[in-house]
């Protein structure tokens, strides 16, 4: 069905979000996919069903497309793509702002259909949906800043100049974690550049992800520009997005492994990749640092959904002559975290995404204690998709949690004598998203700040996520950045014109 967008428009106005609770009649719910501005099914008629991770019901069906629907998405977003960037940047933020304004006065409607396909606690998915919006309005305003450059000539009769322009044609592959925030903080950077996008949500939260096509349509989007390719033919929908020579771009977050594989699918192409995956962050904790903050933040990291976020703390790393104070203080402090219904605004911790992902975080307990670990806290299963919060003292290097990330609630605590040692232990990984260290000397702040391998360090801060800062990795975490005026340069490409005969 073809919405007519000044009557949606209408109604979404007057749809009072705080009013509503989340129904499966609400016209944000959608169950077919988005391509040149128009709804529909699979080409084969395939669906999937969309589960709550908490409960088991069954949250809605969706349209399970493959590669031929995705080949009209991707000839859809290259046929929109020169009147798009045909405009000005200042048209195409007016369309952004709307989106933006859309998304927040809807954000109840929004938190409560993420909660319930993600198992992501109602508080922490109101708070991405803001942050999720605030890419839009960030990049709406920065896509008037695609400066480009006059560089003095060599000779007297040249003149030097240099452009900015969008890539075309982008494809953003995105996570269930962040069903909403990491769809806008691929394609608002690309829409502000001038390129039209092609998403593809995971197969566990298809629905925010329809839900924010039907704002970004009713903000105004032209058809063509914003398309949404619902699938669980994931390596179908990927190679056609990846060995496609129309997109220009594909922007990806997962997992190192699928991003190899990915980066590979493009080398024929040639494409421009940004990658953002897999960590294996370490929370050092100097016993210089205030104890009670690196409490706090160490719990914050930690259990960020449920543990299940690419920056979340994997290796709490704590010196010697604090470590058992610093112990006895985080297990209280996770002790005292709620567990339960994802939709009471009293939980802060919810179930795993699936029963793999449960198994997994069982395995990595397991595999600790068999090498020694302490369970101080947590340890348990507590039925369904639910995993305790659990604390692991004595954690050594040869345990696989030293080296793999659990993505899930699990902290195990590492000991460490010298300020060297911690920066080797830290280091000694493939991975390099974000880092994290509490200490209160200023000197070691910088000293250690310099030498973490990471394309981001929290300094005396567990959440450092925001739209005005680069947010990527290193070594095998990945490429790219997103957010701030570097996730604007990932969809620009620099031409220079040289002025001759002047
Ligand atoms: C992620 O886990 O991929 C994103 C986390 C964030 O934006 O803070």
């Amino acid at each position: 069905m073809l919405i007519d967008r000044s009557a949606s428009l209408h109604s979404l106005r007057r749809t009072r979000a705080r009013h509503i609770s989340y129904g499966m009649n609400h016209m944000l719910l959608r169950s077919q996919a988005f391509i040149n501005g128009a709804w529909r099914d699979a080409r084969d008629r395939r669906t999937f069903a969309v589960h709550n991770p908490s409960t088991g019901e069954l949250v809605g069906t969706v349209a399970d497309l493959g590669r031929d629907d995705t080949r009209d998405a991707i000839e859809a977003a290259h046929a929109a793509w020169p009147a798009w960037r045909a405009r000005t940047a200042k048209e195409r933020a007016e369309i952004l702002r709307q989106w933006f304004a859309l998304i927040l006065e809807h954000r109840h409607v929004l938190a409560e259909l993420m909660s319930r396909e993600s198992g992501k606690v109602l508080t922490e998915s109101l708070g991405e949906v803001t942050y999720g919006a605030s890419f839009v309005e960030w990049f709406a305003e920065e896509g008037k800043r695609a400066y480009g450059d006059v560089i003095p000539p060599h000779t007297r009769d040249r003149r030097l100049v240099v452009i900015k322009q969008g890539v075309g044609v982008a494809a953003a592959i995105t996570p269930w974690n962040f069903p909403l925030a990491m769809i806008t903080r691929k394609v608002a950077p690309a829409l502000a550049a001038g390129c039209p996008v092609v998403i593809k949500p995971p197969a566990e939260t298809p629905l925010t992800a329809l839900a924010l096509a039907v704002l970004a349509d009713a903000a105004g989007m032209p058809a063509g520009v914003y398309n949404t390719v619902t699938t669980t033919r994931s390596h179908d929908v990927g190679l056609e997005l990846c060995e496609h020579p129309l997109v220009r771009k594909l922007s990806f977050t997962g997992s190192t492994a699928v991003g190899k594989q990915l980066m590979a699918q493009c080398a024929p192409t040639l494409k421009r990749v940004s990658l953002e995956l897999g960590g294996n962050a370490p929370f050092i904790v100097f016993d210089d640092a205030d104890l009670d903050a690196a409490v706090q933040g160490a719990v914050q990291s930690k259990f960020r959904h449920n543990g299940q976020t690419c920056v979340c703390v994997n290796r709490v790393l704590v010196q010697r002559t604090v470590y058992d104070d610093f112990v006895a203080r985080f297990a209280a402090a996770v002790s005292a975290l709620r567990t339960g219904d994802v939709l009471d605004p009293s939980v802060q911790v919810g179930p795993l995404i699936s029963e793999k992902a449960l198994h997994k975080v069982q395995a990595f307990v397991h595999d600790a204690v068999e090498h020694g670990a302490q369970i101080v806290e947590g340890g348990v299963h507590r039925g369904g998709l639910f995993y305790a919060p659990t604390v692991l003292a004595n954690a050594t290097p040869s345990m696989r949690i030293a080296r793999e990330e659990v993505f899930g609630p699990v902290a195990p605590i590492f000991a460490f004598d010298t300020e060297a040692e911690a920066i080797a232990m830290a280091n000694d990984t493939t991975y390099g998203l974000a880092a994290y260290f509490y200490s209160r000397d200023v000197g070691r702040c910088w000293r250690v700040a310099e030498a973490l391998e990471y394309g981001m360090v929290g300094v005396n801060e567990g959440l450092i996520s925001t739209e005005l800062a680069p947010f990527g990795g290193i070594k095998e975490s990945g490429m790219g950045r997103e957010g701030s005026r570097y996730g604007l340069e990932q969809y620009l490409e620099t031409k220079y014109l040289c002025f001759g005969g002047v």
